[in-house]
């Protein structure tokens, strides 16, 4: 997902642009620019590959700027080289645009831009934009982005700045965008706080088709035809450290680890001691809904999974769980009985966002369970509960996940409680239980010494089986994600009973396998399963909290996680499977942050 910084003020754009580019990596790039006010005329800077060129390039030629925007790029139209990356810019280098989006019709605009006289320098999407705007330019930036605006189809949002006036006219639909407001008359545009966290806490959120002007005598807004609009102005609870490592090497190492607060901080945002406060507005009574539908995609999807069984099990109203780039087309049942919950860390992953408005569509009830306040799903949503994990910058999702489930767990319980289906003993055990999970994390924190062990043990193998049954199935799923997408070794989850339907054919003498029992009523059978693996060669590591003696006796090595009420055991469960994939990926050298291909949240289909 490209990232873009925009600054207008006195501190030298420069350096704030290059330290926000920085804070964006996490997003995934491959290359990354500037265009800078200097004097009557703007200087451009773009380079393939690491930002580290861009860093070289400011070092070598310094500036003071008062007015910058800057750019990465994850390269969706064109490859990555230094004329595709942005900032685009019109034929006299007089105004240029940074984007985050995909403009859908850019063809047919390049062609007409094409009969106009007009040459294009790169293959992007992108480059229409500098040469639409200047084609209505006469002198006022912002008429000529409310002229070009209403000719752009798809999603974007940009930063503009032109030679002639010192400020930024921004733009936005579907991609997300923020306003920074600083403290000493400076303002900033960008993709996400994060990146100017460190200058402001103070933010606009600008809605679909705003546009914004920046000046120095500050911000104002414009609807899509160009009447003034009035947004509010917020202040994130964020501390400047979220952006920051803390000492940690990797920021899936932080995020591992801070866990135990990230599931205590969703508790504490919703209940005060054990009442549960979940006010909704839109959902009134569960009795309305006939079906629960929960959709999301990644780890975000496996939390639904997770989710369902807790639902279902309290709620008692049939819920499926669906992975949102196939649910967006096929959903022939959702209507105005239908509840649907959305999960989703960043809150702006395109498919989850198309599948929100099918269901607004089609009659449904929206609930969406994001960590992104004012993303774009939580602010399209009828509902959201906000999981309370702090930035998630790491590719790989890990205190997401576990607040997604904890938010999960609250949500079953408050609507079983309304609904009766739980008497005050059992509402008071099961919160009880949710309280000692922040301890239950630590626990399992405390020790590494068997997760590096294995991960030294599988880090030369090209392919690994995770197995499980029920909840134990799904956080194999979600153990194969993480160690698929950061050590690239080939990682499969399978139901432990599925393994004789074929997949076992894969297993030969070495073969690694992991298997999960932490679900107590499963485990017998899930040994029989380790049992036929181990018959063939396999070399199996169980992560458990039961029959542990039995299995010291059949896998190769345990490693044991404290056990935990329901869909609660997840959690214990899943820290091994995460520092496993952290742990392998390190010992091969990887970009643990940063895993090939892959971008932090995927804003386009
Ligand atoms: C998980 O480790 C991956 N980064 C990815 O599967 C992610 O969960 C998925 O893209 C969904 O993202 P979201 O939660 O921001 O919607």
């Amino acid at each position: 997902m490209c990232g873009i910084v925009g600054y207008l003020g006195k501190n030298g754009a420069e350096k704030v642009i290059l330290e926000g580019l920085k804070r964006l990596e996490y997003r995934g790039y491959d290359s990354s620019g500037i265009a800078m006010h200097s004097g009557s005329e703007l200087k451009i800077a773009k380079f393939k590959g690491r930002l580290a060129n861009l860093s070289d390039y400011l070092t070598e030629n310094p500036g003071n700027s008062p007015v910058a925007i800057g750019h990465t790029r994850w390269a969706t139209h064109g490859e990555p080289s230094d004329a595709n990356s942005h900032p685009h810019f019109n034929t006299t280098k007089t105004i240029a645009v940074v984007h985050n989006g995909i403009i859908e019709n850019y063809h047919s605009l390049k062609n007409e831009l094409s009969e106009k006289g007009y040459t294009f320098s790169s293959e992007t999407d992108t480059e229409t934009i500098p040469h639409l705007i200047d084609s209505f330019y006469e002198g006022d930036l912002l008429s000529a982005v409310v002229k070009t605006v209403p000719l752009l189809r798809g999603s974007f949002a940009i930063a503009v700045v032109c030679a002639d006036k010192k400020e930024i006219v921004a733009a936005r639909k579907e991609s997300p965008m923020v306003i920074g407001v600083g403290d000493n008359n400076d303002f900033f545009v960008a993709s996400d706080v994060l990146a100017v966290l460190s200058y402001t806490k103070k933010f606009y959120y600008p809605e679909n088709n705003d546009i914004i002007r920046i000046t120095e005598n500050g911000v104002e807004f414009f609807d899509a035809s160009g009447s003034p609009v009035t947004r509010e102005l917020k202040t994130v609870e964020l501390s400047a450290d979220a952006a920051t490592k803390c000492g940690y090497d990797h920021f899936m190492l932080k995020e591992i680890y801070e866990q135990p607060d990230s599931c205590a901080n969703t508790v504490s945002r919703y209940c005060s001691g054990d009442e549960i406060q979940l006010d909704f507005g839109s959902i009134k009574n569960m009795a309305a809904y006939d079906t629960i539908y929960i959709v999301a995609c990644g780890t975000a999807y496996h939390a639904g999974l997770v989710g369902k069984l807790a639902l279902e099990k309290y709620v008692k109203i049939p819920t499926t769980v669906d992975i949102a780039s196939e649910f967006r087309y096929y959903a022939p049942f959702v209507n105005e009985k239908s509840l649907v919950i959305l999960i989703s860390q960043s809150g702006e992953t395109a498919d989850t966002l198309a599948t929100l408005r099918n269901a607004k569509a089609a009659g449904a009830t929206v609930l969406s369970i994001t960590n992104v306040a004012g993303s774009t799903i939580a602010r399209e949503s009828d509902d959201v509960i906000n999981t309370a994990a702090g930035p998630e910058i790491a590719v790989a999702s890990t205190k997401a996940f576990t607040s997604q489930i904890t938010a999960l767990f609250l949500l079953a319980i408050y609507l079983g409680k309304q609904l009766g289906n739980i008497s005050d003993e059992e509402y008071s055990f099961l919160m009880s239980e949710l309280h000692l999970i922040p301890e239950k994390i630590r626990e399992v924190l405390a020790d590494m010494s068997s997760v590096k062990a294995a991960a030294k043990r599988i880090k030369k193998c090209n392919q690994l089986f995770y197995i499980g049954r029920g909840l134990d199935r799904v956080i194999a799923m979600e153990g194969a994600l993480k160690l698929k997408e950061i050590s690239y070794i080939y990682t499969e989850a399978f139901p432990a009973g599925e393994m004789k339907h074929g997949p076992i054919a894969l297993i030969e003498p070495g073969t690694p396998a992991i298997a999960l029992v932490t679900q107590e009523s499963a485990a017998e059978k899930t040994i029989s399963n380790i049992k036929e693996l181990k018959a063939r060669g396999a070399y199996v590591i169980a992560i458990a909290n039961t029959s542990l003696e039995e299995l010291r006796k059949t896998v190769d090595f345990v490693i044991e996680v404290p056990d935990a009420e329901g869909i609660l055991a997840a959690i214990p469960a899943i820290i091994p499977c995460q520092s496993l994939a952290y742990y392998t990926s390190i010992y091969k050298g990887n970009d643990v942050d940063k895993p090939r291909n892959l971008a932090k949240s995927v804003t386009v289909e």
